[in-house]
């Protein structure tokens, strides 16, 4: 096999953020830059010679393109074994799960996630290590450094392969299988949710929509719901992955995943709801006339975890991340177990649950998981859900409702201001870093501050320090204001408010949200100055 070392010019804007690279179709599609990333990733993983390597992504735009450069450049970089899903497909969770079921060194997963896909949407590229979860900051910073300094690229010249087919092809030593993207996957969750209960569930005439936003959930939804639990054909809408989503942004909340949202909340409502995002880590319920937060809907997992077979011996600990609201915590506190709080980003979970401190982790951004794998994962998610309703014998609502009787409800919403200018957005955030000593005591409207500050995040594993986690601001009437900006935009800066007001009284349980918190939300539109500073006085989108 003939291999080409193709010199090349080192970028300047390579930079992993969050969930990797992610940026603009256009910007992937320049010369070399794809191949100069995934070169950078190659050259820091210094055991690569001999291993093997997990490829697969979303199935968005450039996604079957650059599946075939990464298969031809891991044969000239000295991998031993590939294993990439059939169609390029591999969703997020099922990625990690492969990872770690063959020992794998790691995985390069293609995904912009939420994100619109097209040729004028996002794409990214995101390396997974061989624990199955997000590489570190430490290995990131890594590969920046090489995107800085590259000089060329390795790529076998060999043609396209079909990817279509499962089988085995050999690239020279090197070998590549095309795997069921759906099989290991669908075994792991087969072995920690209970698919009996479920089935009998489903036997018994509950209904569920499962909404797959044209994105690469469909296969997984269609496979387990309807193929091996017995859903009613047409449970799984949405099911095939388009490369632009249908042109839908791939995101499931109330805005995005409208038609659900409404269906659950009309007359002829089924008894579940469910979606997932385009790569299939994100997670929303619905149930009968109630959008389920996915702060409560970790908290209710958490409470409930040891009514599937995985969880029966009861949960080590739990996780979230700052701007997740507290309900997980009271949940913890009853179980008598821990409840960390990291920074926004799921690779914070990977050094306590690589070490048992955690079982089930989650975050606001419709993120929940456990240890099964290292990436959030929306389908196990859903079906731990249908796991305690078929256990427990009772409505999705009843849940809900008894949850927010027993522990009190933890009203939230997420106020996003998209697409601002990166200067103004820094200067919302230094405004109220340097004034964060004089915060508490002061009144704002009918609220009190009681404590203001910067999170920062020392890693009980490894002793790791991340500065600057956002600012959260807490009042006394048991409410909270969190602030910090996105790390996943890919225009201007994105900045988001997250809102919460705890009530433990349970005639005060069914209040419209945005209502209940009204206050809140002048306080912290207030407190930061956000219309002055940005010229937005409403924010783009609120969920
Ligand atoms: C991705 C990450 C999550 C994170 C989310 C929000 O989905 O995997 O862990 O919570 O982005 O990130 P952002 O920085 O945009 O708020
Ligand atoms: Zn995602």
């Amino acid at each position: 096999m003939p291999i080409k070392i193709v010199p090349t010019v080192a970028q300047s804007d390579q930079k992993p953020g969050t969930s990797g690279l992610r940026k603009k179709v256009p910007v992937f599609q320049q010369p070399h830059y794809v191949e100069n990333f995934i070169q950078a990733i190659f050259d820091s993983i210094p055991d690569r010679n001999g291993s093997t390597l997990v490829i697969g992504g979303d199935g968005r735009f450039l996604n079957r393109d650059v599946v075939q450069i990464a298969i031809k450049m891991a044969a000239a970089n000295g991998f031993r074994r590939l294993l990439v899903g059939r169609g390029g497909l591999l969703s997020t969770p099922a990625a990690s799960c492969v990872i770690r079921k063959h020992k794998a060194v790691g995985g390069i997963v293609l995904s912009a996630s939420h994100n619109p896909g097209g040729p004028n949407g996002d794409f990214g590229i995101k390396f997974n290590t061989a624990n199955g979860g997000p590489a570190p900051e430490s290995f990131t910073a890594a590969i920046y450094e090489r995107t800085r300094t590259l000089t060329e690229y390795r790529i076998a010249e060999v043609p396209d392969l079909n990817l279509d087919q499962l089988g085995v092809i050999s690239i020279d030593d090197m070998i590549v299988e095309v795997i069921d993207p759906v099989a290991d996957y669908a075994q792991l969750i087969s072995e920690l949710v209970d698919f009996g209960a479920i089935s009998r569930l489903f036997a018994s005439g509950f209904r569920m929509r499962f909404d797959a936003m044209s994105a690469v959930t469909g296969p997984y939804a269609t496979a387990i719901l309807e193929g091996m639990l017995g859903a009613p054909g047409g449970t799984v809408v949405n099911a095939t992955p388009l490369e632009d989503f249908g042109g839908h942004h791939p995101d499931p909340n109330p805005v995005h995943a409208k038609e659900l949202f409404d269906l659950m909340h009309g007359p002829g409502a089924p008894d579940f709801g469910a979606a997932s995002d385009g790569d299939g880590d994100r997670n929303m319920i619905v149930v009968p006339g109630l959008f389920v937060t996915p702060s409560d809907s970790l908290a209710i997992l958490a409470a409930h975890a040891h009514l599937a077979p995985g969880y029966s011996g009861g949960l080590a600990g739990v996780a979230r991340s700052m701007p997740t609201s507290r309900a997980l915590d009271r949940v913890a506190a009853s179980l008598g177990v821990s409840s960390f709080e990291t920074p926004t980003g799921w690779k914070f979970f990977g050094t306590l649950l690589d070490a048992g401190l955690i079982t089930l982790c989650g975050e606001e951004s419709a993120g929940t998981g456990s240890s099964h794998v290292r990436e959030k994962d929306g389908l196990w998610a859903v079906l731990l859900w249908l796991n305690i309703l078929a256990v427990a014998g009772k409505r999705a609502d009843d849940v809900v409702r008894e949850h927010w009787a027993s522990f009190g409800r933890d009203y939230y919403t997420r106020h996003d201001y998209e697409e601002v200018d990166a200067e103004a957005a820094r200067r919302v955030m230094e405004g109220l870093r340097n004034r964060l000593a004089e915060l508490p005591g002061r009144c704002v409207g009918d609220l009190t501050v009681q404590a203001a500050d910067e999170f920062r995040y020392v890693d009980p594993v490894d002793g790791s320090v991340t500065e600057q986690q956002g600012i959260r601001i807490t009042f006394e009437e048991d409410a909270r204001v969190v602030y910090r900006l996105s790390g996943t935009g890919t225009a201007g800066a994105t900045l988001r408010v997250y809102i919460e007001r705890y009530e433990a009284a349970r005639d005060r349980h069914e209040l419209e949200t945005q209502h209940v918190l009204a206050s809140v939300v002048r306080a912290a539109r207030q407190l930061a100055d956000i219309e002055r500073l940005t010229g937005r006085s409403e924010p783009s989108v609120i969920t």
